[in-house]
């Protein structure tokens, strides 16, 4: 009965938030984003954090630690005004138990803690359902999994992405919340994290500065891909809030599309200008498909960057027409690769306008500074 009770709660907020986020960004409740006092925004991106693997082991506990401490290394070193959660934070193959959102929670309380608002976008780990791992099967047996105390049963079937974000956005989201995170409008799902938020100007106090838009590319329950319906969404939404391109736009997803491939340094090979970067050890591993939304966004002079995360041995940006491709710093411990963590950070300024980044270590050092407009 309660689970019923949640489920409809669930659906009538996620139908309102749907109708929030498809209405217009500047609607939401939240207090608006808006550009520092010294006119800057700056975002740190967390890619790939991983939490939750192998939680019946002491690596695995042990990871998720170490993925804290990179976090709250790069937070108090950079002190951004927002961070964007890049997909995959959690291994939720992995997670032997019925609810991911306790290690999601654990991944945004970074960000939590120190007052700074954030946006989540899915990954293909976010909600797979446990794989039971081969070796459970052999002589020395399953070993004792623990469902949390107010759950009744375990149920591995890994939590929905629509579930996921509600138990955020219920959590987090609202008036007084820090998450800005949306189930966006209902059309476009299996696709769930599809929304835009505004960031307002400094010296026109309700005009936008920026356009964040944020997509979600699929996997895990469903093919890695954005669909013919999100790339006319986006079409709408930037028409609507953006009609004559004079606000400058960055876009987020988790899984790089077919483009990156196209504009990849050889895998393996030093990385040379334009291309600037420091970890090129990998092949891009890209959406399953293309279906127009690399067409739409080059057609957008507005559009400076792309962001992603998935390639874990990869952290450069390169240019694709007039815009930069760019792979986030794999950021949690978590997850394959043994390359030291970071964070990619990109500030904006308002006058006079640029949009920069680089890369900030978990010990402190900074590489790979670009100009991406
Ligand atoms: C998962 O846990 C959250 C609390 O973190 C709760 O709000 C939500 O109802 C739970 N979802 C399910 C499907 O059990
Ligand atoms: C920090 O880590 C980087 C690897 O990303 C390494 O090259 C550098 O030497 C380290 N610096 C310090 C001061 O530990």
């Amino acid at each position: 009965m309660r689970r019923l009770q949640y489920r409809l709660a669930a659906t009538l907020a996620a139908l309102l938030a749907g109708v929030l986020a498809f209405g217009a960004a500047g609607n939401r409740s939240p207090a608006p984003l808006r550009l520092s006092p010294d006119g800057r925004f700056k975002v740190a991106l967390f890619a790939d954090l991983h939490y939750g693997e192998n939680a019946w082991t002491d690596w695995g506990p042990a990871q998720d630690a170490g993925s804290d401490r990179v976090m709250a290394a790069v937070l108090d070193a950079e002190k951004p005004d927002f961070v964007v959660y890049l997909g995959d934070l959690v291994t939720a193959n992995n997670v032997p138990i019925p609810n991911a959102t306790l290690y999601w929670d654990r991944a945004t309380s970074p960000a939590r803690r120190r007052g700074i608002p954030w946006a989540t976008v899915f990954g293909n780990h976010d909600d797979m359902a446990f794989e039971w791992p081969m070796e459970w099967f052999s002589p020395d047996g399953v070993p004792p999994v623990h469902c949390p105390p107010s759950v009744s049963d375990c149920s591995f079937r890994g939590t929905p992405r629509v579930d996921l974000m509600m138990a955020e956005v219920d959590r987090d989201g609202g008036e007084q919340g820090l998450s800005r995170s949306s189930v966006g409008p209902e059309k476009l799902w299996p696709g769930v994290s599809n929304y835009v938020l505004q960031v307002l100007s400094r010296e026109k106090e309700q005009d936008p500065a920026l356009l964040m838009y944020f997509l979600d590319s699929g996997g895990g329950s469903y093919p890695e891909v954005i669909s013919d319906a999100q790339v006319r969404w986006f079409q709408t939404q930037s028409q609507f809030l953006n009609p004559d391109g004079r606000i400058p736009e960055l876009v987020f997803w988790h899984i790089p599309s077919t483009a990156y491939a196209k504009v990849a340094p050889r895998a393996k090979s030093k990385i040379r200008r334009p291309c600037v970067g420091s970890l090129n050890r990998e092949g891009v591993a890209p959406q399953q498909a293309e279906w127009g939304m690399m067409d739409s966004l080059a057609n957008r002079p507005s559009v400076k960057a792309i962001f992603v995360g998935h390639n874990h041995g990869l952290d450069w940006c390169c240019p694709y027409d007039k815009l930069w491709l760019c792979f986030a710093r794999h950021t949690g411990h978590g997850g394959y690769g043994g390359w030291p963590r970071g964070s990619r950070i990109v500030e904006m300024s308002e006058n006079p306008f640029s949009v920069e980044s680089w890369i900030r270590m978990e010990n402190g050092t900074t590489h790979s500074h670009i100009v991406l407009g």
